[in-house]
């Protein structure tokens, strides 16, 4: 493990470690050959997509190892509590998945990331990449990260088998007929016929639930200051998402999306709103649509990689992120995530129809960004949400959502 060895080399006295050198000079140096690679991909089409990135990364930097440093859980829940314990205490990984946007405010301010500017620069990621996504990384003129694919968030997953047994064949077009239809599966004997899981994926729904309500601006709105919380369409929208969740699975809390998925995937639950990694662990008899009356938004996030600025190997981390930035790398690492490449100019060759369809959606939508998944808001703004929603869950006390988020926005609203 990385953590005990980083650990351990702290107490070592040097004379010790002089004796090491000598006596071992075969023996991999981690301080000089070893990136460490921090993400929450650990398992189904998140890992084949890691997976693909370190073959690549294992050819084309020679003389570097990976070192996985993996914490499962799904959007980082467990990874980011882990990382921000790492980094306090001076043992940070060389190189971290982290979402592109506001997520990253916390640690360029705290000095814990290294400016990339010139790296963009020099690997002509200027011209590669979508300028809005240029714009969302550069904060205070420079930028701070490398992306390497974008997910959409507000997607529905439907079982076509469950729906059509119940005599279901066509796509809600609003939320109304959304929970028509879900009335409709639960008179079937559906019992639960949306599958939930823990807190980010509970603010995944209300957001979607949020778009519908307030239109794509006035949502962005939200976390702008353009929009209150306190306003009477949130309301609205919170009441909305009150009736939706009363059809979800009562144990969501203890559920993360790929158990969720499980719902899904077994007919337990005829629908899923949840990310297009999904897309990467679905196979035939799933069909996908746009959150009932989020019309054309695409709300969009961008996983990227970060390069501590006391990374113990620098010059290996950054191979590894020119691995990430390559148009092979963003073929390779997308065609298994389910996302698709943050470059313009990557080959599309062996991506599935749904990842061409999402290409094109990601071109023509209305770009709205993810608040559970760090376009958005902060991470204390994120984690505040998270319990909002969480407490919520149980409670089903409304009035106090909304005095929580809006207590959220206040506490944490910054020019990002
Ligand atoms: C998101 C991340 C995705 C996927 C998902 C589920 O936050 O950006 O790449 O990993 O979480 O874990």
């Amino acid at each position: 493990m990385r953590t005990t060895r980083r650990a351990l080399t702290a107490v070592v006295s040097a004379a010790a470690l002089l004796v090491a050198a000598a006596c071992s000079t075969t023996e991999d140096d981690p301080a000089t050959s070893t990136v460490e690679v921090f993400t929450w991909w650990a398992e189904g089409g998140e890992k084949d997509g890691l997976d693909a990135l370190v073959a690549r990364f294992g050819t084309g930097c020679p003389g570097q190892s990976f070192e996985n440093g993996v914490v499962a859980g799904g959007a980082g829940i467990t990874a980011k509590q882990v990382l921000a314990d790492r980094l306090r205490q001076g043992d940070p990984p060389d190189t971290f998945q982290v979402h592109a946007g506001a997520e990253l405010l916390d640690h360029i301010d705290s000095g814990q990331v290294a400016d990339l500017s010139a790296e963009f620069d020099a690997w002509g990621l200027r011209t590669a990449l979508p300028a809005g996504l240029i714009e969302t990384l550069t904060v205070n003129g420079r930028v701070w990260s490398v992306p390497a694919g974008v997910h959409r968030a507000n997607v529905v997953w439907a079982n076509e088998r469950v729906l059509a047994a119940a005599g279901i064949r066509t796509v809600p077009a609003n939320l109304d007929e959304f929970v028509r239809d879900l009335e409709t599966l639960r008179g079937s004997g559906v019992e639960s016929p949306l599958a939930l899981g823990r807190d980010w994926t509970q603010l995944m729904l209300l957001e979607a639930v949020l778009i519908s309500g307030l239109g794509p601006e006035r949502f962005t709105g939200l976390f702008t200051g353009e929009t209150r919380w306190d306003s009477a369409p949130v309301t609205a929208a919170i009441g909305d998402y009150a009736r939706v969740i009363t059809f979800s699975n009562t144990d969501r809390n203890s559920l993360d999306w790929p158990q969720a998925q499980r719902l899904l995937v077994d007919g337990t639950a005829g629908y899923q709103l949840m990310g297009d990694w999904m897309a990467a662990d679905l196979a035939a008899g799933f069909d996908t649509f746009a959150f009932p009356g989020n019309g054309t938004a695409f709300q969009w996030l961008a996983d990227s990689f970060a390069l501590t600025s006391a990374a113990a190997n620098p010059e290996g981390a950054r191979c590894w992120l020119r691995t990430v930035a390559s148009p092979e790398g963003q073929r390779e690492f997308n065609a298994r995530k389910g996302s698709i490449p943050a470059r313009t100019d990557t080959a599309t060759t062996g991506f599935t129809d749904y990842q061409v369809e999402a290409a094109k959606d990601w071109r023509s939508g209305v770009p709205v960004p993810s608040c559970a998944h760090g376009s958005a808001c902060s991470q204390p703004w994120q984690n505040a949400a998270n319990a909002a929603v969480a407490a919520f869950s149980v409670s089903g006390d409304r009035i106090s959502l909304q005095a929580a988020l809006t207590a959220a926005a206040k506490q944490f609203i910054r020019q990002q």
